[in-house]
């Protein structure tokens, strides 16, 4: 207060003196506490006196539009967004809006793990009614995680007895995911329930099971309406300058460089980071098994034949797990359900366990091929004679007849994985198959230059015998391996693919905060956020608020190695302290699973996570096809994606090189999430495994019969159940910062006009509430009205698809290639995937990973490397992907000494502060990639 005010005697211009004024009443004031009630929730929106100390006059403008205001805080953006003569210090204009941001960000987190968890696998009464005197978000341990009697482990964690797993099925990551966290052995293993993020009672809302969702919806919604695939012909659909150079994703005969599919292209995030998602959601979660969905066919064709759909599509309709009526309680007055509606299941480990590439259940990992002469490593073969220092590190072999595989997969790659394989798929399989190679490789060396040295790796049946390093088997030395890419994986997700997906300061912060802590160097920060704790739950005992108060002190330390350390005398909080002797003990299972916080709801993904990772409109429907040794600055051919689908990117992948295709998919810029930009080829993918009359589907469509049918909430209740401002009408959805008659708001607005024709409009009956979720700002209960006044015409915005909605939030954070509808729904699943998983936490120790394997994931390889220079003012590590890279594919040295973050398009030139501007970099200036409109 006392430096504010200083500073404000001080000040300079009328409009930072007016700023800084309202800083003094913010301060005055205190911080804002956390919502008690779900009604009453932060949203995102502040004050305009918060608003005003944090960004100034545009700040405050902003604040009556539904987004959230820390967008517009000063230094959130690009160069613009940076206050005129500021500094970075906390109390400048710039360190305001940042530490603004971060703030709310971190409120949003809390509120989200407080009012957003829904698990679906039977516990939900006990984390509403608690159990035995604990509340029910402090409980940890679940009667439903525990191993039933026919599981051939029962007797080893503990059969009827308390269920701890012990001994050799806690030293690695189990193939189907078990004994992750211990206590639990079940949690996150294949075939568990997805969970939900939203009350159960808003799921489904078709079915129209209550008044709200009745309210909301009148009759208006079904499987087919509004039809999907007029939704998806005449809102998803890329407009074509060339049609005929495009040929509905197919590109020309051949493949010559003047094919052209137009797409809107995001200037600073490349197709290797589209492939990258894919190939993470494979790891995460499917509903698929083994390529199929339930049997039986559904027709999912249009009404009639018009704007370019087909009446004639079918497909099998999605597995549901449960669908008999949910169970009821009663707690506070108030009736709940145990579940959802409906439930489904994931069949893969929730885990971030590269499950895709090392297998979820016996049928998966028998396609995993391990090389015969070392089974520490993974099969992989030469092929051809390519020049490249890389190619002798080889390829994945195919798929054998004997495999169990769907016939669709034949031809293809070996792998955990196989489904909806490309070009890109083939890539990363490659690339982390050579890691794991790498990783033991130098292993080996580490082995025989000190073969009687201490390897680090225990058993827990013999903790305190300790395994040298001539002593380890190669069955172990794989499964480390396995442990040290997926820890890699998940650094390379949370620290580089986040950031450029998220292109800006807080976030570039809030993400590496995530890994490695948010307060080196930010201790004003620190003090405000403990504060924020201290007030709200301090002086507590209620377990719940001792939970909220868990999650926001682990932004402190980072969560990545959380209790990994334990020092006597200090909490679980505490980082790593050379100068204090650590008890940590494999014999003590609180230890090995002391970092890991659930928030009382037993992990698994949400079947909202899934709607939001529909990302579809990423990829580009060709492949501008370049060169690594024959000048890279030109386009060769321009590849169809559906030319690499299935046994052909494995085709595509042995004749072109690894090399090649990472240079052509690190250079091109990936799809805009947005209208009117999805690939041709999707919506019109052959899948002849159908045998329906077109052979077709629209891929593009079926995102939206998929969501229906799993039950997803619709866009505006989806928005109010996680904590975001509801739109009135889809005039919302215009991005008011374009000029009035601008060529992107004259787009935004007829793509509105459509967006109105397909939902339409209702009269309103103000009478009819639509929600509990949230209230009006006066406290009066949401009507089906939105605010209009009764009876009048308004938008169905209520009925808006949730995929669609978010691809038509047109306004957004600088330099986000996703929505904040979308972001909020990671903010909360990326850091409890992080948090629930003990070989993050706790368990990130040599017993488990070795001290090579430790060093490896610390240092991003074998050896700690800096980048050049200081990219956007920070001081930063070579990025993880880039290392990979460098190691799996050196022969790329030279195109990637450019490279800060291997997601951002390689040729770009990165300008100052978070640019997103499409220009090359010294040396690409020939590059026809620079020339095209952006
Ligand atoms: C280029 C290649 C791609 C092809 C051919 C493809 C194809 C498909 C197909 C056929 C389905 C299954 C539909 C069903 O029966 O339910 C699907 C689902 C899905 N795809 Fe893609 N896709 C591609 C790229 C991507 C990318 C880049 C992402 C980004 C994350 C993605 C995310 C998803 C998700 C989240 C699902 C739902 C999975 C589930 O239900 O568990 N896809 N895709």
């Amino acid at each position: 207060m006392l430096l504010l005010g200083a500073l404000l005697v001080l000040g300079g211009c009328a409009t930072q003196q007016e700023s800084l004024a309202a800083c003094l009443r913010v301060a005055e004031r205190g911080l804002r506490p956390v919502a008690e009630e779900r009604a009453q929730r932060f949203l995102g929106k502040v004050r305009e006196d918060t608003a005003r100390c944090r960004g100034g006059d545009r700040a405050v403008e902003a604040r009556s539009l539904p987004w959230v205001d820390w967008q517009n805080y000063w230094a959130t953006g690009d160069g613009s967004s940076l206050a005129p003569r500021s500094g970075s210090g906390h109390l400048s204009p710039n360190g305001r809006g940042i530490d603004g941001a971060l703030l709310d960000l971190e409120y949003q987190r809390i509120e989200l793990i407080k009012f957003n968890l829904f698990d679906s696998s039977g516990t939900f009464a006990d984390y509403v009614r608690g159990r035995d005197g604990v509340g029910g978000p402090a409980l940890k341990v679940w009667p439903e995680m525990r191993l039933p009697k026919s599981h051939p482990l029962y007797e080893a964690v503990g059969g009827d007895q308390t269920q701890v797993c012990g001994g050799e099925i806690i030293r690695f990551r189990g193939l189907t995911g078990l004994c992750n966290d211990i206590k639990n052995p079940l949690m996150g293993s294949s075939h568990q329930p997805f969970a939900r993020n939203v009350q159960f009672e808003v799921t489904f809302p078709d079915l129209g099971r209550n008044e709200l969702a009745r309210n909301r919806h009148g009759d208006r919604l079904g499987l087919l309406k509004p039809d999907p695939q007029v939704i998806s012909r005449r809102l998803f659909t890329r407009a074509q300058a060339q049609p005929d150079r495009c040929h509905e994703g197919h590109g020309l005969p051949g493949a010559p460089a003047d094919a052209a599919c137009d797409y809107k292209k995001a200037p600073f995030f490349n197709v290797l980071a589209a492939f990258w998602i894919q190939f993470m959601t494979h790891d995460w979660f499917s509903h698929l098994q083994e390529g199929h969905n339930a049997p039986g066919m559904m027709a999912v064709g249009c009404a009639t034949e018009s704007v370019g759909c087909r009446p004639g599509d079918r497909i099998d309709p999605a597995f549901i797990a449960e669908s008999g009526d949910p169970a009821r309680f009663t707690y506070g007055g108030k009736e709940h359900l145990t579940r959802a509606y409906k439930t489904t299941q994931n069949t893969v480990t929730a885990w971030w366990d590269t499950s895709q590439l090392y297998g979820y259940d016996e049928t998966s990992r028998r396609r995993v091929k391990r090389a015969p002469g070392d089974a520490a490593k993974l099969l992989l073969l030469p092929v051809g004679q390519r020049a490249g220092m890389g190619e002798r590190q080889g390829y994945l072999p195919l798929l054998e007849p004997s495999d169990p595989m769907n016939p669709q997969w034949a031809g293809q790659e070996a792998t955990a994985f196989p489904d909806n394989w490309t070009i890109g798929m083939s890539f990363y399989h490659t690339v982390f198959a050579r890691e794991h190679n790498l990783f033991v490789d130098s292993f080996r060396t580490q082995a025989a230059a000190t073969p009687g040295a201490d390897s680090g790796l225990r058993n827990p049946l013999r903790p305190d015998q300790v395994i040298r390093y001539r002593d380890v088997t190669a069955d172990e030395l794989f499964e480390v391996a396995r442990l040290v890419v997926s820890a890699e994986i998940a650094k390379i997700h949370t620290t580089e693919w986040t950031p450029q997906l998220l292109y800006d300061e807080p976030l570039f912060l809030g993400m590496n905060a995530n890994w490695s802590g948010l307060f080196r160097g930010r201790e004003l920060v620190q003090a405000v956020l403990e504060k924020i704790t201290v007030n709200n739950f301090g002086r507590s005992t209620d377990a719940k608020k001792a939970t909220q108060w868990y999650s926001v002190f682990a932004s402190g330390p980072g969560i990545f190695g959380l209790g990994n350390h334990v020092y006597a005398d200090d909490a679980i909080f505490a980082g790593y302290d050379p100068m204090k002797t650590d008890i940590w003990s494999l014999k003590n299972p609180d230890h090995i699973n002391g970092g890991i916080n659930h928030f009382g709801s037993p992990f698994n993904f949400p079947e909202e996570f899934v709607t939001v990772y529909r990302l579809h409109a990423l990829v580009p429907d060709l492949i501008e096809y370049r060169q690594w040794d024959a000048e890279p600055n030109q386009v060769r051919n321009k590849i169809a994606v559906v030319d690499t689908f299935r046994s052909r990117a494995t085709q595509a992948m042995r004749e072109r090189g690894l090399a090649n295709w990472a240079l052509s998919m690190g250079r091109q810029r990936l799809g805009l999430l947005t209208l009117a930009n999805h690939p041709k080829f999707l919506q019109n993918l052959e899948l002849p495994r159908l045998a329906s009359a077109t052979g077709k589907i629209d891929i593009a469509a079926l995102d939206l019969i998929r969501d229906r049918e799993r039950g997803v909430p619709r866009f505006n209740e989806f928005r109010r159940q996680y904590g975001l401002r509801q739109l009135a009408s889809f005039d919302d959805f215009v991005d008011t910062r374009l000029a009035k008659g601008s060529p992107e708001r004259a787009e935004q607005e007829r793509l509105i006009a459509v967006l109105r024709e397909i939902y339409g409009q209702h009269r309103c009956d103000a009478a009819k509430v639509i929600t509990e979720a949230q209230v009006n700002a006066d406290g009066t209960k949401i009507n089906d009205c939105l605010g209009h006044p009764d009876g009048s015409l308004v938008d169905n915005v209520e009925d808006v698809d949730t995929v669609v909605g978010w691809l038509a939030e047109f306004a957004r954070p600088h330099g986000f290639a996703i929505s904040e509808t979308q972001f909020q729904v990671f903010i909360l699943n990326a850091s409890r995937r992080l948090f629930s998983d003990r070989f993050f936490t706790s368990s990130f120790r040599p017993e488990f990973y070795t001290h090579v394997g430790v060093a490896w994931v610390t240092q991003n390889g074998p050896d700690k490397k800096m980048e050049k220079g200081r990219p956007n003012g920070h001081e930063v590590e070579v990025s993880p992907l880039k290392r990979v890279l460098l190691r799996t594919i050196p022969e790329l040295a030279q195109e990637l000494d450019h490279v800060v973050n291997a997601f951002d398009p390689w040729a770009r030139d990165r300008g100052e502060y978070y640019s997103l501007k499409w220009t090359p970099r010294p040396g690409a200036e020939s590059d026809p990639a620079f020339r095209e409109p952006k």
